[in-house]
């Protein structure tokens, strides 16, 4: 074989979202891309603000020597720091340019953060149902993603994850609002969650980082709001990116920031800062950097995945679908009627109605809608839902 045989094992192991991609494509070859309702993918639709292109193009047109060239690989200090004085208010804590690093998106962002911390074995830790890529970005870096089932409601299982802490956990990633519940975790929660830290680090001597993956903190509804963490626990790392709450995936922009009580921050920060350039980042992209520099605070119309949600929730629970309305990002995670996960979501598939399966986030008996469409494909799904639903009953 002329691949690696780790990269081959993961190709295998992911193979059911390939199957997914596959099937999707040939519904649409078969019906028309509009008589297929695609909720598999976390791909914005909502329209990027209009400052984001005004200030694109301004800035395009700026005759500014050197403006693409190298730079810092922790990014221009001037946009960290526009960063920093927004990081200090949502976290709570004042924090300067030294203490952020812009990078190419969450994903660049847990990577730098990972490669920085691991140690061949180390473990990281992390609560049910997640975000599956995070198993590749361990193991990018030597590491093991160990997944601790959640308590009620999704809730973090102190417990749990204080009985799974020895000497070999590195960090533990937390990502609220999470993909794929939309779960925010509440205050008292993480509060009880870092204090558990605090314990377990004493207990087995090592520093355990603390990753918060936040890339859907600004898509809240119902006036819900994501706790800082920076004053709870001191090893903690921000990590987040304007994918979602700008619409710019693509562009591949965004921020890691660290508190600067961190043990062994200076080392910290440096690691972080190297690991940018030798995972081959180099540094985040130069225009989008001065693009978001000012749109801090800035997202697209949150109102629209408000109403999205609801369409989706209220017409799912009229046909019978037990749930519970997500106060955060664009994704619904509900339980499968008749419990199994992979066949419901192969049932939904005949109606051409595609869904991610729970087993894809560490969660059978669940499945994952992405509401990031367009309304009339909400609307119009609505019947293929129904009928499946009908099937199981
Ligand atoms: C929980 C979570 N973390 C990280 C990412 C990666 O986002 P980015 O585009 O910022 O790399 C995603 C993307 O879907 C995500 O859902």
């Amino acid at each position: 074989m002329a691949i690696s045989t780790r990269i081959a094992d993961m190709m295998a192991g992911s193979s059911f979202i390939r199957k997914m991609f596959e099937t999707g494509a040939k519904l649409k070859a078969q019906y028309g891309a509009d008589n297929v309702y695609d909720f598999s993918l976390g791909n914005p639709n909502v329209k990027p603000i209009s400052d984001f292109s005004a200030d694109l193009h301004r800035i395009i047109d700026e005759d500014q020597v050197g403006k693409h060239g190298y730079m810092p690989n922790a990014g221009y200090p001037w946009v960290r720091a526009a960063v920093a004085e927004y990081v200090s208010e949502e976290q709570k804590m004042k924090i300067d340019e030294g203490c952020v690093i812009m990078t190419c998106g969450a994903g660049g962002g847990m990577n730098i953060a990972l490669k920085s911390i691991l140690n061949p074995g180390d473990k990281v830790l992390v609560s049910s149902p997640c975000f599956m890529e995070y198993k590749f970005y361990a193991d990018n870096h030597g590491g093991q993603l160990e997944i601790i089932p959640s308590a009620e409601g999704f809730d973090l299982d102190i417990d749990a994850f204080e009985k799974s802490i020895d000497a070999s956990v590195a960090a533990v990633i937390i990502n609220s609002p999470n993909n794929p519940s939309g779960k925010i975790y509440s205050e008292e929660n993480l509060k009880d969650f870092s204090l558990m830290l605090d314990r377990a680090s004493t207990r087995t001597g090592r520093s355990i980082y603390l990753l918060c993956d936040e890339p859907y903190r600004k898509i809240v509804f119902d006036g819900a709001e994501v706790p800082a963490v920076f004053p709870l626990y001191r090893n903690t790392i921000v990590v987040t990116s304007y994918s979602k709450d700008l619409s710019i995936p693509g562009e591949r922009i965004g921020y890691a920031a660290i508190n600067p009580g961190a043990d062994d921050f200076e080392n910290l920060i440096n690691a972080m800062i190297l690991c940018n350039r030798i995972l081959g980042f180099v540094n985040a992209p130069a225009l989008m950097q001065r693009v978001v520099a000012g749109l801090q605070g800035r997202s697209v119309d949150i109102e629209a995945y408000r109403r999205k949600r609801d369409l989706l929730c209220d017409g799912l629970s009229d046909i019978g679908y037990k749930l519970e309305k997500p106060k955060g990002t664009f994704y619904l995670f509900l339980e499968v009627p008749g419990g199994d996960d992979l066949s419901f979501v192969d049932l939904l598939q005949e109606e051409r109605v595609l869904v991610v399966p729970g087993s894809g986030f560490a969660m059978p008996g669940y499945f994952r809608i992405s509401y990031c469409v367009d309304d009339s494909v909400i609307i119009n799904s609505m019947n293929g839902f129904r009928t499946a639903f009908d099937k199981i009953k």
